[in-house]
This record gives C-alpha cells, structure tokens and sequence, in this order.
C-alpha cells in the first residue's frame, strides 16, 4: 500500500513512522527543503496546491489524505477520480471556517459557546453587546496554536480587537468560564466502523498545546463526547481520524472545533495506547479493521515549544519517550513532545509537572 500525504511536517513523520510499522509506504507533498517526514518517505517539494504534484501523488499512490488543515479544498480537485481522498473535502471545509463549524454543530445538536459572525465594526460592537464580556474574537479563517484571536475584556479591547484582525471575517464567541478542556479523538473506516479513544485532558500556555493526558475519569462526559463526535463522524460519512475539542463547564460539554485529522492531543496514543491515533488513521484510511483504543498505563505528554532543553535528550526512564521532530528552534513552535507511560495517574502527574521544568 502506498499512501499520499498532502503535508510532511510533524504529523506527517508520525504518520510515516506509523505506515511503516505497517508495511506501508508514503509519499509526501511539502513547499519545505527538508521537511520532519523526509525521514520517512520521498517527498515531492511543492506547494500544497500544486497542480502537477496532486496529479503525480494520485497517480503514484493507493489513497491519498492530509495532515495540513489549510490545503485550499479546490486543490484537492487535482487528485485524479479513481485515487480515494480520506478525509472527505467536505470535512476540510467545515473545519476550515468557524462559521461553518458552528453551523454544522448547531445542525447535528452538538452545544456551542454564544457566537456570532461578524465583518464591520459595527457588527462587532453589536455582538459584544448581545454577548457580554468577556468574549474572544477570533478569525474565521486560518487560526492555530491561538492566533488570530483577541480576548475583550472591556469596552476599549473592541476597536483594538477589529484593528488587530480585521479585514478578515470574524467571528465573536463568549468567553467560557470552563473548569478544563477536553478532546475527544474518534477514527472511522468507510464501511462506518467507529472507535474513539478515551478522553484527552488538555492544557494550553500562551495559546498553545502545553500538556495533555487521558483518560478523564468520567463515564458521563466521555458517554457524551462519544455521541457528539459520533454524530460528526456519521453526518460527514467520515474516514479517517477526526478530533473534537470541548469544554467542560459544569458537568457539561461545549464543542469549540474539530480537527480532520491527527491532533497534538492524542500524540500519547502512541505509546500509551493498543493502537494510535496514527496507525488508526492509516488502517481507516485503507479500509482495513480499526485497532484496539485501550489505554496502556497512565500516559500523558508534554510538548517542547520554542527551544529544545539540552536534558530533553538526556533522559534516561523507560516511561518516557522522546519525539524530535528534527525543526530549528523558534519562539513558540512545535519541536518536539514527550510522551509520558506511567503506572499511575499520581506518577504521570509527577512526571509531567517535573519535564515542564526542563
Ligand atoms: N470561547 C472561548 N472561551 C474560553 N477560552 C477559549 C475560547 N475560545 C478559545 N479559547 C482558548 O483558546 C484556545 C485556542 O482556541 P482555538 O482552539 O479556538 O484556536 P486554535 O488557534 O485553533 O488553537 P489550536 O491550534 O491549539 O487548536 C482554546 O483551546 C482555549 O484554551
Ligand atoms: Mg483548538
């Protein structure tokens, strides 16, 4: 089997690491020199929307998928016919514009922080009014990792907030006053099988993924974020690993976006779970049975932002696992994570509070 991957970053190297402990074999399509995923198959250097890169990705490959959330869905046209494109286009589209996003969930009765859709000032203003404060602004378009988003807190944020992002549509949501966030990794295979794993539990510093562990010890929430990704992934006639991040408020779940693809949340599925998130998505993707999602030990994960600490490299414990994913070093980028199997909930915590000091 050989398999297209639009994307070559760190996503793509774990997928390639994961094909190949499968007996697959990758091809990627990446606009950078020597991208993370080089290691781990050929890549074609072009621009996600190259024409004649799609072209030879169909031609050359059994199934094709993504790792890049911003591929224009119009590229995607450029894949010949008869080459399956996994996940749906129609998946990127949704995620690709909170607008769409809140739409879908409002159809299939998933909850939603208050929002509205904004372009002018005016428009804003009148939001914030409906809405209260505080409340986030946040792009339509093209956010990660937090950005393009501001937080107003008081009315003189407003004029602040629109010059900062604007002339790009907006969208308003209230601010959540959650207890902790969540998310919720599910794979579906074309024939409608559906696993998920359990609950993540996640941490943001300065907007980005810091920590994450799983599972969330509660068969309510995690009932509920089963049925909620369940409706997404059917609904979608989805294939393919998709990710669901959530709210927790009061006992109850609000859906902030999805993800049509592998997600920094569940990288401790790699070792910490039967079958990862990766290997799922590949075993989804070429019809085949879906793996075991059943937790091995306590896992959890830190990620390495922005520089990468000298002791990262020098440790030395069979509960935890290193991923480099070989990028030079930059304020606020993903360099690597550490993936954390310990015995007990008390010992990962331990464990995770002790590598964030690194
Ligand atoms: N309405 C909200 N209320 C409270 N906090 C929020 C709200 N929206 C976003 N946040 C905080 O900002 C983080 C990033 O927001 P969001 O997931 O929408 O953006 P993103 O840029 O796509 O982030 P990522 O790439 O990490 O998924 C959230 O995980 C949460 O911590
Ligand atoms: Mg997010």
């Amino acid at each position: 089997m050989r398999i297209g991957i639009i994307g070559a970053g760190q996503l793509g190297l774990m997928l390639g690491e994961a094909a190949e402990a499968l007996g697959m074999e990758c091809v990627f399509v990446d606009p950078s020199e020597t991208p993370p995923a080089t290691s781990t198959g050929r890549v074609i250097q072009a621009p996600f929307d190259n024409e004649a890169a799609l072209a030879e990705l169909g031609q050359s490959c059994d199934v094709i998928t993504y790792e890049f959330e911003n591929v224009p869905v119009e590229a995607l046209e450029h894949i010949p016919g008869d080459t399956p494109l996994y996940p749906p286009p129609a998946a990127l589209g949704v995620a690709q514009d909170r607008k769409n996003e809140k739409a879908l969930f409002a159809e299939l009765g998933i909850p939603v922080p208050a929002n509205r859709s904004v372009d002018t000032l005016e428009e804003l203003e009148a939001a914030i009014d409906e809405l209260g404060m505080p409340a986030v602004v946040k792009t339509r378009r093209f956010g990660y990792d937090g950005k393009g988003q501001v937080v107003i807190r008081e009315a003189a944020d407003v004029q602040r907030a629109f010059d900062t992002l604007s002339p790009q549509p907006l969208i308003v949501e209230a601010f959540v006053p959650y207890d902790f966030e969540v998310s919720i990794i599910g794979a579906r295979s074309p024939s409608g099988e559906t696993t998920t794993w359990p609950l993540s539990r996640n941490e943001h510093r300065d907007g980005i993924l810091r920590t994450a562990r799983g599972p969330v010890d509660d068969d309510a929430l995690y009932a509920m974020a089963r049925d909620y990704i369940g409706r997404l992934l059917d609904h979608l006639d989805y294939v393919g690993v998709l990710t669901l991040e959530l709210f927790v408020a009061d006992g109850k779940l609000l859906a902030n976006e999805i993800a049509p693809r592998v997600h920094n949340s569940g990288h401790w599925t790699i070792e910490g779970a039967e079958t990862s998130q990766f290997a799922n998505h590949l075993l989804a993707i070429t019809a085949q049975p879906l793996g075991a999602t059943a937790l091995r030990g306590s896992p959890g994960m830190v990620n390495i932002i922005g520089d990468f600490p000298a002791a990262a490299r020098d440790l030395d414990d069979e509960r935890l696992f290193l991923h480099d994913y070989g990028k030079s070093p930059r304020p606020g980028r993903k360099l690597g994570h550490i993936t954390v199997v310990a015995a007990s909930e008390k010992e990962r915590d331990e464990l995770l509070t002790t590598l964030d000091k690194l």
